[in-house]
């Protein structure tokens, strides 16, 4: 998926990354921001150094930050604005965002959720624990949701939602799978159009 060019005015909204795991999101989001995109991956930072999303954004020729202290607000704020963040995007981040930090980016921060949140989100549910809890609901869809970042797990506004079915005999691997497509395809929309509105400060709801 290509964005479309951006007015010449208008320099590329500047993103950075925070991740913890392998980073398919992180590629999916770096793939989909060509030269000519209103947004543009300025900075990906982990709490784990030997997260494999660290390799996909140095090929990318994209810099890297290892946080030494992810709960604390001082040395995530030093990396995001001394790289002018203008949008952070959590992609597999596993750690809370420090309060002060989610106050900075008040609607400039927002995270990607393998499950149509308000269910199944929440501490602890990440990772294959989100769709074993989707399963054990009976529930016949599942899928993906973008919402913006506040200072608890997985409850500020959502922003878009694309959703799978799950389908009888579906594992968590399975889903998995099948909702990690959609994620792939959702976040990039997503920063391509808050990108395109100028990252408004008021939360945006898109279709
Ligand atoms: C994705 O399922 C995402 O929804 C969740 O963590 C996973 C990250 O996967 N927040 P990856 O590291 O982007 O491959």
């Amino acid at each position: 998926m290509r964005a479309e060019p951006v007015p010449l005015s208008q320099a590329p909204a500047r993103v950075a990354v925070l991740v913890s795991g392998g980073g398919t999101n992180l590629q999916a989001l770096l793939d989909a921001l060509g030269s000519t995109a209103p947004a543009r991956v300025v900075l990906v930072v982990s709490n784990r150094a030997e997260a494999g999303a660290l390799e996909r954004a140095r090929r990318a020729g994209v810099p890297t930050q290892i946080l030494r202290h992810p709960a604390d607000a001082a040395e995530l704020l030093a990396a995001l604005e001394g790289d002018g963040a203008d949008l952070v995007v959590l992609a597999g981040y596993l750690k809370r965002v420090p309060p002060a930090v989610v106050a900075r980016f008040r609607h400039r921060m927002i995270n990607i959720h393998p499950a149509l949140l308000p269910a199944c989100g929440g501490p602890g549910m990440y990772g294959r624990r989100v769709h074993e809890a989707v399963l054990a609901s009976g529930a016949t869809t599942s899928g993906a949701t973008v919402h913006y970042v506040d200072e608890e797990y997985d409850r500020g506004p959502i922003i878009a939602q694309r959703s799978v079915p799950v389908l009888p005999g579906d594992t968590p691997e399975t889903l998995a799978a099948r909702v990690l497509a959609v994620e792939h395809a959702l976040l990039p929309m997503v920063v391509v159009e808050l990108a395109r509105r100028g990252i408004p400060d008021q939360p945006v709801r898109l279709p």
